[in-house]
């Protein structure tokens, strides 16, 4: 009677725990970042991993700051986000990877790593790499 339990526990876990592991958002590995259609391309497009932002233990929702933590991750240029061209404002596509007031754009934050003797790129040419 004891192990039909145990099995039958075990069981439930097991069908719980891939229940949850199919429910949950998957970051994508590598992605090449690059304008929404219709913007201007003037720069060799850049390469980002969440393997290795995820392996410094930087919360999802430090980048993907209006996400729920369950529905479908938006991009960045969804419209009315990040979705302006030139470079002024919140709204500028160009604000959200390059702000040096923002803790949590591309640059904004590698400048402050960087201080602490982490390898993050700074310069135009090291994150836009041809
Ligand atoms: C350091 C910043 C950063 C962190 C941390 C991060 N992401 Fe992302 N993620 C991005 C960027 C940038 C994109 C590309 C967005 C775009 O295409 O506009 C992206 C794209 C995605 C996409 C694809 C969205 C689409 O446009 O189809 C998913 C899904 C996603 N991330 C999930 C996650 C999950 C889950 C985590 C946490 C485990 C995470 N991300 C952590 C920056 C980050
Ligand atoms: C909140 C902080 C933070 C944000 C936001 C962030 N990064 Fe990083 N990034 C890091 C840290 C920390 C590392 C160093 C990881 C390590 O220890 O190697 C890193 C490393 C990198 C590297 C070098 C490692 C590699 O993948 O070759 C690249 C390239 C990079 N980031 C691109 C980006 C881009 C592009 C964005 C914006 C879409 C971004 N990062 C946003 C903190 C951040
Ligand atoms: C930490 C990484 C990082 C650094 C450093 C960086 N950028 Fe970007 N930049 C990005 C990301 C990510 C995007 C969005 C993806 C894209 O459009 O290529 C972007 C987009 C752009 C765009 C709009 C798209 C285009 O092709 O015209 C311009 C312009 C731009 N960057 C210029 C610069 C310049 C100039 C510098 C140096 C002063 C610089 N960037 C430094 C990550 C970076």
């Amino acid at each position: 009677m004891h192990r039909f339990i145990m099995i039958t526990m075990t069981l439930c876990v097991l069908i719980l725990a891939s229940a949850l592991a199919w429910a949950a958002v998957e970051a994508p590995t590598d992605l090449k970042l690059g304008p929404p259609e219709g913007m201007r391309v003037s720069k060799p497009l850049v390469n980002f991993s969440h393997g290795k932002h995820n392996a410094a233990k930087i919360e999802c929702t430090t980048c993907h700051h209006n996400w729920d933590g369950k529905s479908e991750v938006r991009s960045c240029s969804t419209p009315a986000c990040h979705d302006q061209p030139g470079k002024k404002g919140t709204t500028a596509f160009y604000t959200a990877f390059h702000s040096k007031k923002s803790e949590t754009s591309c640059l904004g934050c590698h400048k402050i790593v960087k201080k602490d003797g982490k390898p993050v790129p700074v310069s135009c040419k090291a994150c836009h790499a041809k």
